[in-house]
């Protein structure tokens, strides 16, 4: 077993090279990846760079020149669903991309012939993260992620997402990530703590909370990790 761990900003990595300790460093494709062996099992940890372009390339290259064979994503997300808070932590069921649109054509929001408008996430890996969540006396609520291009901080966007997706929460990796590891059959899973909640107010919690959250996150992929290692 070869487990793949992703962010997509620094910030969501620190803290999981910090419980890792030692690790190589490699460069691939303009980006940094850190390998590391953890409890006897190897690990491929990056973040990517914000959005779906480089969300892909990094998930790709995990899995096709690192030879990853599990991902597990940690970040922040902006909330959607009224009942999480800045802190909470959400995983991902199933996700889709927001801002793919050819309605032009008469198909639904998120859609693109050959496509799905969601790509579903590992179960055993969710079934883990409860174990996870039990032990450690936390929630962690199950729902929909919508993935876009844009850091959306207005209400009437978010409201649209909802719409279309029914979606709980939203962010900038996960539906790219999910399509990678989907098409390459690599079991996958997407976790997020809430950041802001996507209205106006937003990009300042964001600023305010990104680092905390993406510590829950983090810690906890991790305590997964040492789940998956046992
Ligand atoms: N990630 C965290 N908050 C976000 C937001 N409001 N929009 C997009 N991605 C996010």
């Amino acid at each position: 077993m070869k487990i793949a761990i992703m962010g997509a900003m620094p910030e969501e990595i620190t803290p999981i090279l910090k419980i890792v300790g030692e690790y190589k460093t490699t460069e691939y494709a303009n980006n940094t990846y850190y390998e590391a062996s953890y409890k006897g099992t190897e690990l491929v940890i990056a973040h990517s760079k914000i959005g779906k372009v480089f969300s892909t390339l990094t998930a790709t290259s995990m899995i096709q020149h690192f030879g990853c064979d599990k991902l597990l994503f940690s970040g922040v997300a902006g909330g959607i669903n009224p009942s999480l808070k800045i802190g909470d932590l959400i995983v991902a069921t199933k996700l889709s991309q927001h801002d793919l649109d050819i309605t032009a054509f008469g198909h639904p929001m998120g859609f693109v012939p050959g496509g799905s408008v969601f790509v579903e996430t590992d179960k055993e890996l969710i079934n883990i993260a409860k174990d996870v969540a039990k032990e450690l006396g936390k929630t962690v609520q199950e729902g929909i992620i919508a993935t876009g291009d844009q850091f959306v901080h207005d209400s009437k966007v978010k409201d649209a997402i909802v719409k279309n997706f029914n979606a709980d929460a939203l962010e900038m990796e996960g539906g790219s990530v999910a399509v990678v590891c989907d098409a390459l059959n690599v079991p996958f899973f997407i976790l997020r703590a809430i950041s802001d909640t996507a209205d106006t107010d937003a990009s300042f919690s964001f600023d305010e909370f990104m680092e905390s959250s993406a510590i829950i996150s983090a810690e906890f992929i991790m305590k997964m990790v040492d789940k998956l290692v046992e």
